[in-house]
């Protein structure tokens, strides 16, 4: 099994360069369309960070332009002097057979494609159809120029840098739009996006097949990646805490789990073999469910689950109450009403121990450190 595969292997990387397969945009993007056909009917979409040239959200959308109803869709791409990994760029043919086409500015210089109306006659708009320009600066998501692009967008959507991830999704939260992006499930633990999570103001989106995002690489070798992460054959390295962010509704997330009772759960799954109850933590007033699967449907408490939760969330069957960990977990009430001195008294035999963090005694009276825990109580 692959070691460490995640977005933090990408940034270590320092490369951008990380391209979605047409066939997970199509599966998330279909689940929208499938919970409201006509949310995008008569919308502007903008997808920032893209190039159709190399790209499949431009690909995508400019094929379902029509039967998704669109109104506009703009693209815009990042320079190629602007990226970290430049290696083996050749401007395509589509680049330089157009009249456009700037020996100079093709290094230096963004792109902008719009799709709005059937430019070459042909009684559709499609792909075909889309005309482009070269912008003023480098097409970096935060210029004035592609800043000034969501005011006209109704939708954001993107796969973006993974090394900015933090810095572009303050900058969409700013745009105030409907938006649809692809990023780390650690994100979830930022604390400008945990109380959009908590407020159901963002959620995770349908979600990769298996939970598994696999990327096409620019560039790269198995060398830098963990074990199992870049496959030289195909080119394309997989990713397992990969998701979808958006505040677009969708159908998933209004589907309860499926649930055992407390007793049954005691008796029958093997992840709880050897306990007669769940522990419940020493500095919280909440049980410890380390498996979203084993949460108890007949519980009325509070419950520490894992960040992986949020993948079966329904709003109407719990309601998010916090997140533990460090000041954030403090803030939303773990470990608050412990003192710093209160909290070394008590758990200073465990060097894990830090302020917020969920903490418990097994059935061997050892205190165990809980991985990262949202806590979330069922819905009456
Ligand atoms: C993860 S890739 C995704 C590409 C494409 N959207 C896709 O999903 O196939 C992110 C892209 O953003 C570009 N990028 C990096 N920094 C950027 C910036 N500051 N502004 C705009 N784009 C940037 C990278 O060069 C890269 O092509």
């Amino acid at each position: 099994m692959a070691k460490n595969a995640n977005l933090g292997q990408a940034k270590a990387a320092k490369n951008d360069e990380f391209y979605t397969q047409y066939a997970d945009i199509q599966k998330e993007v279909n689940a929208y369309i499938e919970y409201n056909p006509d949310v995008f009917r008569g919308k502007t979409i903008l997808l920032p960070c893209d190039d159709p040239e190399w790209s499949n959200f431009t690909k995508f959308f400019a094929q379902n332009f029509e039967f998704f109803g669109l109104k506009k869709l703009i693209s815009t791409s990042y320079a190629i002097e602007s990226k970290k990994f430049k290696e083996g760029y050749m401007p395509s043919l589509f680049e330089t057979e157009s009249p456009q086409y700037d020996i100079d500015k093709t290094r230096t210089h963004g792109k902008i494609f719009i799709l709005d109306y059937d430019a070459n006659a042909s009684g559709r708009i499609d792909i075909d159809d889309l005309q482009w320009k070269y912008l003023e600066g480098d097409g970096d998501f935060r210029s004035a120029e592609v800043t000034a692009l969501c005011a006209e967008a109704d939708f954001i959507i993107t796969n973006p840098p993974f090394s900015l991830f933090r810095e572009f999704l303050l900058w969409l939260l700013e745009s105030k739009k409907l938006f649809l992006i692809i990023g780390s499930m650690n994100s979830i633990t930022y604390k400008e996006v945990f109380p959009l999570i908590k407020n159901n103001q963002m959620w995770l989106g349908n979600g990769f097949a298996a939970g598994n995002a696999f990327f096409r690489v620019a560039g790269g070798t198995s060398a830098d990646y963990a074990d199992g992460v870049y496959d030289v054959s195909t080119g394309m390295v997989k990713f397992r805490n990969c998701c979808w962010f958006t505040n677009i509704d969708h159908g998933r997330r209004h589907q309860p789990m499926t649930l055992m009772t407390m007793a049954d759960n005691l008796k029958f799954n093997k992840k709880l073999k050897g306990q007669t109850e769940y522990y419940h933590y020493d500095n919280f007033d909440a049980i410890e469910v380390p498996y979203t699967d084993l949460i108890p449907k007949d519980f009325d408490g509070i419950m520490g689950v894992p960040i992986s939760f949020l993948e079966k969330y329904c709003p109407e069957q719990f309601e998010i109450l916090g997140i533990d960990g460090g000041d954030m977990g403090v803030f939303y009430g773990v470990g608050a009403h412990l003192t710093k001195q209160e909290c070394h008294d008590r758990f200073a035999e465990h060097r894990g121990f830090r302020r917020g963090k969920l903490c418990y005694r097994d059935c061997d009276h050892k205190l165990q450190m809980c991985y990262r825990r949202i806590l979330i109580r069922k819905k009456q």
